[in-house]
């Protein structure tokens, strides 16, 4: 989502306009299934930083033997991305999660399957009382030793975290039936060594039910809160006491979508009037707060935590709400759109029942992060991809405590990803580690995972590792020190 516009006008030197390199090729498929050892590498890999880095995001956006165009960029087939770092060498393998929709996409001509922003042909008839395919493409976990693609509007795929082998959907041991839905942006409370989620749910009523998933990968519903009306949430902040919800008015129009009128994403609509609501969860029983508030626009929470009584989170909150952006995210191939995302905002949801909130940084960005150490507790430093004023992609590193920020601009039409940091060891200070981005350079068509200081993130890559090819834009991701048992080859 963090892309710059085509430059089109003079460099400033004086001489003619430059051919912008076209970053739109970021949404060509990669079609093959690699597994190789990076041969140029910049600079030099950390020793101590050993591990894996997992993204995931669409691999492809065209699906049948005729490669038939989806409709939206979050309709695109979920693929793994795998970054084994030795502290001498890295490994990259890609692999497809093995979904109906990618299984049928393997031997079929056309689109059979309803998306969430694509309609399969033959008009309302052919997509009435459909739900949409799981794409299995929007992030990835291993916990404890399992490793999950998640999508927000199903259950997750799990992947063998070896072979990469697609094992099927998964169910939790039968507590997570169908249609029950599994968020795709579960939050690990690094005290306890338990993974939160949520999933949203419209029958029997809309609610939001909330689970926690103990160390040895045991999931128990612990509440399930009833809601006014189904909205579209894509996250949740988490803090020792709480799951953190900001419910913003994008509202599907279930009616039309049920009798299959329009594509899904056309069928929500973002209701101004009805304000965003705050919610407070408790962890451990108790009553739910709710605060109403004016209506936000946000995709994702980076952090929350508690001071005193109050509970503070942090997230990115967009100017455009969602029927601004969608025409955006339908026409991905080809848009010049400046859209790229929102601003770090704090808000405190006080004991008094009343939410403010504050601005912490200038940059436009979307993919916020943090120490993943440091979940649920105030956080000194936050990363996020960005595009700055001059157009340029941008790593960010905010420090709040100094109230400034730094950046690693990228060079033009460059695309950069989500920005995961990882501490130098179990131990390390906030700000002590890496950060791990892909950049995708189109003049090469190739992409390159970075490694940056994330003490000093504005100097030269510690290390660049160049892949042979691109990597289709991908969504978010995690490290762990785990790496596989399996060979490179295997
Ligand atoms: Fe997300």
């Amino acid at each position: 989502m963090i892309n710059p516009p085509r430059r089109q006008d003079s460099d400033g030197s004086g001489g003619p306009p430059e051919t912008a390199a076209d970053w739109h090729r970021i949404f060509e498929p990669m079609l093959k299934e690699q597994d190789y050892e990076v041969d140029e590498i910049e600079g030099r890999l950390p020793p101590d930083l050993i591990g894996t880095l997992y993204r995931n995001g669409p691999g492809q956006w065209e699906t049948g033997t005729g490669r038939a165009p989806l409709q939206h960029v979050f309709d695109g087939d979920g693929m793994l991305s795998e970054y084994t770092l030795t502290g001498r060498r890295l490994r990259y393998r890609n692999r497809y999660v093995r979904t109906p929709q990618y299984l049928a996409g393997l031997k079929n001509r056309g689109i059979t399957l309803r998306g969430g922003g694509t309609q399969r042909p033959g008009g309302p008839l052919a997509n009435a009382f459909r739900f949409p395919a799981n794409a299995a493409n929007t992030n990835v976990v291993l916990h404890p030793e399992r490793l999950l693609m998640l999508w927000e509007a199903g259950r997750p795929y799990e992947l063998d975290p070896d072979t990469l082998k697609t094992l099927g959907e998964h169910d939790f041991q039968g507590e997570l039936p169908w249609p029950r839905t599994f968020s795709a942006h579960p939050k690990f409370d690094p005290e306890s060594g338990e993974l939160f989620n949520f999933g949203m749910e419209l029958l029997p009523w809309p609610s939001i039910r909330c689970y926690r998933i103990d160390p040895w990968g045991q999931l128990t519903q612990f509440h399930r809160l009833r809601i006014p009306r189904l909205v579209f949430n894509h996250d949740f902040g988490l803090t020792p006491r709480h799951m953190v919800f900001v419910l913003d008015p994008i509202v599907p129009d279930l009616p039309r979508i049920a009798l299959g009128l329009n594509s899904i994403d056309r069928l929500m609509h973002f209701r101004r009037e009805l304000g965003t609501r705050f919610i407070l969860v408790p962890r451990d029983g108790g009553r739910v707060r709710q605060v109403e508030h004016e209506a936000l626009m946000h995709f994702h929470i980076n952090n929350a935590w508690e001071e005193g009584p109050d509970t503070v989170v942090e997230l990115l909150r967009w100017d455009e709400d969602w029927d601004q952006l969608n025409g955006t995210l339908r026409e991905f191939r080809t848009t010049e759109s400046r859209t790229v995302g929102g601003r770090l905002w704090r808000y405190r949801i006080g004991a008094d029942g009343r939410v403010s909130g504050a601005p912490c940084c200038e940059h436009v960005g979307e993919l916020p992060q943090h120490d993943r150490r440091r979940t649920g507790t105030v956080t000194d430093f936050s990363y996020y991809a960005a595009k700055l004023a001059n157009g340029r992609a941008a790593v960010v590193k905010v420090d709040h405590g100094l109230l400034k920020s730094q950046t690693h601009e990228l060079p033009p039409d460059h695309v950069v990803g989500e920005p995961i940091f990882v501490p130098r060891h179990t131990r390390a200070a906030e700000d002590d580690g890496w950060l791990l981005a892909v950049a995708y350079d189109p003049a090469k068509h190739r992409s390159r995972l970075m490694i940056l200081d994330a003490r000093e993130p504005s100097r030269a890559p510690l290390a660049q590792a160049q892949l042979r090819h691109h990597v289709p834009q991908d969504l978010h991701g995690m490290f762990t020190s785990r790496i596989t048992r399996s060979l490179p080859g295997e």
